[in-house]
Order: structure tokens, then sequence, then C-alpha cells
């Protein structure tokens, strides 16, 4: 093993910053966009703290081209953005609407004149609703759906954007979508959840398919999954066996199809109380085990884990909100505990070493297959100083940390090509509204000025230099 010296990074690294469509935009009625499951979700009373909407989001609908000089001008090189389903596609089948194509466009074109190297994710969890109406992924429909709306984008931007991002994070689109009920459609059904689940997985391998028919060679084609790295509270037996119950469910549910062409028996086994999984028909594996250019890889914080009879469960422990309601079918037989350390104001604590072990995981999985961290961030509870500047050492600190898990699983051997802050900017952090800033640069919502952090000069430093700042 090669001895890392410097905290260099290899030249031609990718340094980004990721956003998603719902949680930035705002313009949620322009130009023919109808509303998706997160303008439903959000306008329902009580399900978003303070009440709060992305109609305005951060208005980067109207501020597009400023957020892309801010982003040259910090000194990144590349940027994870999300297409809003509902913007280019409006009733969620069907032709495009040209001017839900045109901004996208307008975009892309923006960032590739500023060398900003675009990634585009088709699905942040922004559904149409007319989808969700019509049963959303709970039925396989939705995913023939989704397969469509793929192509349809590529076709648009094959051209322009070479990276691809079919899903982002399909285990909270599943199971905080229809299991928990913390984020829209907000449903808490076991059975649905899984199904949604399957149907997710079956989204990606045909969206993989429809891509490949129509982007040029060289395109690359991926997917971004919040695989989380379980651990056991003990070697004791009942833990190990409660950790692998967790690993099944978050990890297991979709590395099992997506990279090696099955679920794995022991998540059958664990969810026939809830289903039998006939609603996965013959070939439905075959079509989603699809060979992939590229996997990212989202991290925030490990999960601690046991049977119940070793530790009782704390409360609201797993981190997933404050549902009655368990986003995890079939794990009665697990309690969820606080890792040890300090947290950031989402409480959840901050654990470097399980970025590395999930990037040598996913080495191992995928072996010869790109990585990419395409979200790593940190919420903390920023504010301007007198100076009119945002200090957030905090931030700087859980970056280098991070980062330096990523370099010292590059110097292992892990193929490992780029980072994306999550995120560019404060933005709409979902059930948490406005209240939870994970930016690296400040949104004052009075007026939607951008004031970077000091996190955003620091990372901009390691973007143009390829070195970590100490
Ligand atoms: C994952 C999601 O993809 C993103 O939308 C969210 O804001 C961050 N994690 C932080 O929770």
């Amino acid at each position: 093993m090669p001895e890392s010296k410097t905290v260099a990074f290899p030249r031609d690294f990718l340094w980004g910053a990721a956003t998603s469509a719902y949680q930035i935009e705002g313009a949620v009625a322009e130009d023919g966009r109808t509303p998706s499951i997160w303008d439903t979700f959000s306008h329902t009373p009580g399900r978003i703290a303070g009440g709060d909407t992305g109609d305005i989001a951060v208005d980067h609908y109207h501020r597009y081209r400023d957020d892309v000089a801010l982003m040259a001008r910090l000194g990144l090189n590349a940027y994870r953005f999300s297409v809003s389903w509902p913007r280019v596609q409006p009733t969620g089948r069907g032709p495009a609407a040209q001017a839900g194509l045109d901004f996208y466009r307008r975009l892309v074109d923006e960032l590739l004149a500023h060398g900003i190297k675009p990634a585009l994710t088709l699905y942040h969890w922004d559904l149409p609703q007319e989808l969700e109406d019509a049963g959303g992924w709970p039925e396989r429909e939705t995913a023939l759906r989704f397969a469509e709306y793929a192509q349809l984008v590529g076709e648009a931007f094959g051209d322009r954007v070479q990276q691809w991002i079919t899903l982002n994070e399909p285990w909270c689109s599943a199971f905080l979508g229809y299991g928990s009920g913390v984020h829209a459609p907000g449903r808490t059904d076991p059975l649905a959840a899984l199904r949604a689940a399957h149907h997710l997985n079956l989204a990606h391998g045909l969206g993989v398919q429809a891509l490949r028919s129509v982007l040029p060679a060289g395109s690359s084609i991926g997917v971004s999954l919040n695989s989380q790295v379980v651990r056991p509270l003990s070697q004791d037996p009942a833990d190990l066996a409660a950790a692998r119950r967790i690993d099944d469910l978050a990890c297991g549910v979709f590395h099992g199809p997506m990279l090696h062409g099955a679920y794995p028996e022991t998540l059958l086994e664990a969810t026939r109380s809830v289903t039998d999984w006939s609603h996965v028909l013959d070939g439905d594996l075959r079509a989603i085990a699809q060979p992939l250019d590229a996997l990212g890889l989202n991290y925030y914080t490990p999960a601690l884990v046991s049977s119940p009879a070793t530790q009782p469960q704390g409360p609201r422990a797993d981190g997933h909100g404050d549902s009655p309601y368990s986003p995890w079918p079939g794990s009665e037989d697990v309690a969820f505990h606080q890792t040890p350390g300090d947290r950031t104001e989402m409480g959840w604590t901050i654990d470097p070493g399980g970025l590395y072990e999930l990037i040598m995981r996913y080495s191992r999985e995928a072996p010869g297959v790109p990585l990419y961290i395409t979200e790593n961030g940190a919420a903390y509870p920023d504010k301007v100083d007198d100076d009119g500047r945002v200090h957030d050492p905090e931030r700087i600190a859980y970056l280098h940390s991070h980062l330096s898990a990523v370099h010292r699983a590059v110097a292992d051997g892990a193929e490992v090509r780029g980072y994306y802050l999550w995120s560019l900017m404060d933005n709409f952090e979902w059930a948490y509204g406005y209240a939870k800033r994970f930016g690296a640069v400040y949104v004052d919502y009075a007026t939607l000025a951008r004031i970077p952090k000091s996190s955003a000069h620091w990372y901009g430093k390691a973007a143009r230099t390829g070195q970590l700042p100490p």
C-alpha cells in the first residue's frame, strides 16, 4: 500500500457541489410546470417545519446565471443538479414541454461556458402529482413512465451533458415517502414501501436502457444511493443479525438487484409477513442489473443498531424524522441508537471513517466501476456576523475530515473520481423546511442574497489547488 503523504488529489478530480430542483428552483407554476408530490405535500398543513414550501425556494430558476458565476468564482469544476420532471413533462407522460427543456438548456450552456462539468440527476424526488394520483411508485406503470421521461431528457441533452444519474437516494423515495411518511407523498404503508423500492429499481434499469439508446458513446450513466454504513452495537449474534437486517433494507434492497441481479435471500425472508414479492415479474431482475459507468455515494452518518433485547431503542434514533411509523418494514426486532461523538445540527454523528468504509465496500461490490461522492456535507446554525461574513469553522472541519477519508480511500486503491459537496447553497431541507442550512453559500431568505461562507472559500481553494487547505 502506498503511504499517503500530502493530501493531494488526482489532477482530473471533480470538485463539485450538488443541489436538487425542488430544493432550489422555486417558480413552481411557471412556464407550464405542474405540481409534483412535493408541492402537494409541502402545502399540506403540518407536514413541513414552519409551514415552509418550495414555492420560491432560493429562486434559482431566475438566478441561475448568478449562481453559476458564483460557482465559477469559487473555482468549482463540476455541478450536480436535478431536472424537475413536472417541468419538462408536466403530466408525466407524452411529449416534452419546450419551455421546461429550455431552462435546463440555458443552465447547462452557462455551466459549460464557465468550464463547469454538469452532472444531471433525472429524479430527485419530485414525481409529477398526476403519476402519484395514478398510484405512484408502488405501481409498475410509474417505472415505465420514468423510462419514457429518461429518454426524452437524454435526447434533449445528450449532446452537452456527459454525466447522468438516474435516481437520487431511492431509499428515501420508497421508505420515507411510503413507509414512515415523513417525505412526500406521506403514505405509511410497509407493503407500498417495498413495492415502491422494486419499481424504483425497475425505473433505474429501464431508465439506463432508455438513456443508452439515445446518448452518445462516452456518456456516463450511474445512480446515487444513500447506502447506510450499519454498525452493530456489539458482536452478540442478536446484534449482528439486527445489523444484517438493516443493511439488507438500506443497501441490499438496491445493491442486490442493481449490482448483483437478485434481492438478498435474507431480505426476502425478513419481509415475508409484508409481501411475497409477487410484484417482481419475470425479466425484472435482468432489466434492473444494467452495467453502470459510475456509482454515486451519498454519505452523511452511520447507523448503530442492536437487538431490542440487548438495548432498547432511544427516541428518534434512526435519524429519519419523528414519524411513529417505521421506515424499516420487517425490522420490528431492531433497535436504533445514537452513535457516540460530535453531531451536526441534524443530530447526525460526524464519522468520516464511515465514508471510507462505504467507498471500500463499493470498490469490492462493484469492482472497476468509477465512484463519485455525489453528496456529503453538514447543517449548522449559520449566522451573518457583524462584519457581514458567515464563519463556519465546523463545516470546514467536517469537509476536511471527510475529504481526507476520500483521499485515504484513493490512496488505498479506490477509484473515486469526484466529490460533490451538499450543498452549493442553503435550501429547502425537505420536512425541515428552511430551518437547516447545508450550504457552502449562505442564503438570506428575506432578500435571497447569496453570501459565500468561509467553508465556500476553503472548498474553492481545495478545488483550485487540488489539495486540502489546513
Ligand atoms: C440527501 C438528499 O439527497 C438531499 O436532497 C438532502 O437535502 C440531503 N441528503 C441532506 O439531508
